[in-house]
């Protein structure tokens, strides 16, 4: 069992977006209250010119830009990528919208939190509403799962269900798992700040350890 646990600062959230960071936003606006356990120390992105930036810029954050175009293979990119993000020492890295598989070099470094736009293991991949609609699914949600080096296969923490309308297409439908998925993604997030969190196989639960004297319970990590 792996567990991290829980210490009386806010946990230091870094987080990753590659697009208009209505996400972010949602985690913007919840850090804003003391009691939510979490504050965001630095946005990063693989893109330059894009609204997340400019959210975080708007709500004094820092950001960084790292671009895999930037590098000579991709491995470099991680690497330069890993190095950005440890540079403010996160507790979380928090990937919202963020459009690109992370490398070992982040993996292994800091627990990293990932949302989906579909019900996992169902439809994984860049096209979950697409593919979700092209199947003819009447229902399906978002996912928060912990990274792990395959394309969304980590734990899954948390997920929400979404009813699919006669008439819905890809914007509609994913404008409504959106509005449902910032709710979860901000729920989620400051539980595990708040709470701390353990891993046994594939099950995640928030909370503290039931028993953490036991000899194979894992020694919590500080949050
Ligand atoms: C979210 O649905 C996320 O799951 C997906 O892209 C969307 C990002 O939206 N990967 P935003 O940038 O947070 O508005």
């Amino acid at each position: 069992m792996e567990s991290a646990s829980v210490s009386s600062q806010a946990a230091r959230l870094v987080v990753l977006v590659s697009g208009s960071g209505t996400n972010l936003q949602a985690l913007l606006d919840a850090v804003a209250d003391e009691g939510y356990g979490a504050r965001i120390v630095a946005v990063g992105a693989d893109r330059d010119g894009i609204e997340g930036l400019d959210r975080a810029e708007r709500a004094g954050v820092p950001t960084f830009v790292e671009r895999i175009p930037d590098h000579p293979a991709r491995e470099a990119w991680d690497l330069a990528l890993a190095a950005r993000i440890a540079e403010y020492r996160p507790d979380l890295v928090v990937c919202a919208g963020f459009m690109k598989i992370l490398g070992a070099p982040t993996l292994t470094a800091f627990p990293v939190l990932n949302t989906h736009p579909a019900l996992l293991p169902s439809f994984p991949g860049a096209h979950g509403v697409r593919d979700a609609l092209a199947h003819g699914v009447r229902v399906t949600g978002c996912t928060v799962m912990l990274a792990d080096a395959g394309v969304d296969t980590g734990p899954i923490v948390a997920q929400e269900a979404v009813r699919v309308y006669d008439g819905d297409d890809e914007h509609t439908l994913h404008e409504r798992i959106k509005a449902v998925e910032r709710g979860l993604l901000v729920e989620t997030v400051g539980r595990m700040a708040r709470e701390g969190w353990t891993v046994t196989g594939r099950t995640v639960r928030i909370g503290r350890p039931r028993d953490p004297g036991r000899p194979d319970a894992a020694r919590p990590r500080a949050v």
